[in-house]
């Protein structure tokens, strides 16, 4: 049998879970509240900004759990690599384009929070299309990591700065699909 055909090998590959498909159910519960609660006065349209790819399954189930209105957009970008000249800017891969901003609380939804380059940067560039209000919610942040000072407006966890996977994170494009978030061995990637 090839790794890939073997239904385990995944979980395998995991060195410890950082947090069970039910500790994130709870937190995207708690998280949706949370969200619900912050934009319960606000007459905006709520529309959550999903960045590309790895927020996908925590927006999937995060905007489901949300009972107000809500829309959904995209956007995929990547930050430039530390120590290069245009450090802290990003690439947009593919962007919002939509002419209502001035109308829109806009959410944008993160998987994980690491330099904070990408959500700093982000943030700046909505606001800067004037957008009625931005907010970030992520369901990980990596404080210990940060290069550029960045605090989400909602946080599923905090974890220490270990190589994590599952549930949208990846190696190599690999591992999005477990249900957990879980460390990766050291040997698998080093
Ligand atoms: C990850 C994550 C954030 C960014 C966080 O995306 O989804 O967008 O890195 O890092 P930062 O705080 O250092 O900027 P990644 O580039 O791995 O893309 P992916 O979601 O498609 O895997």
């Amino acid at each position: 049998m090839t790794k890939k055909t073997c239904a385990f090998y995944d979980e395998r590959d995991c060195k410890q879970i950082l947090l069970s498909a039910e500790e994130i159910d709870s937190i995207t519960t708690r998280l949706a509240q949370a969200i619900e609660n912050t934009y319960k006065d606000s007459e905006k349209q709520l529309v959550l900004v999903v960045i590309l790819k790895g927020s996908m399954p925590f927006a999937t189930d995060l905007m489901r759990k949300i009972r107000k209105p809500l829309q959904l957009e995209f956007m995929k970008v990547s930050s430039y690599g530390a120590g290069t000249k245009a450090s802290g800017e990003i690439r947009i891969h593919l962007d919002l384009l939509r002419e209502d901003l001035p109308d829109c609380d806009v959410l944008i939804v993160e998987d994980i929070i690491d330099s904070g380059r990408t959500l700093s940067r982000l943030t700046q560039l909505l606001q800067n299309r004037n957008v009625n209000s931005v907010k970030t919610c992520t369901l990980l942040d990596k404080p210990s990591r940060r290069e550029v000072p960045f605090v989400p407006d909602f946080c599923g966890a905090q974890i220490p700065d270990e190589f994590v996977i599952g549930y949208g994170l990846d190696y190599a494009e690999d591992y999005r699909n477990l249900p957990f978030v879980g460390v990766l061995k050291p040997e698998i990637y080093s």
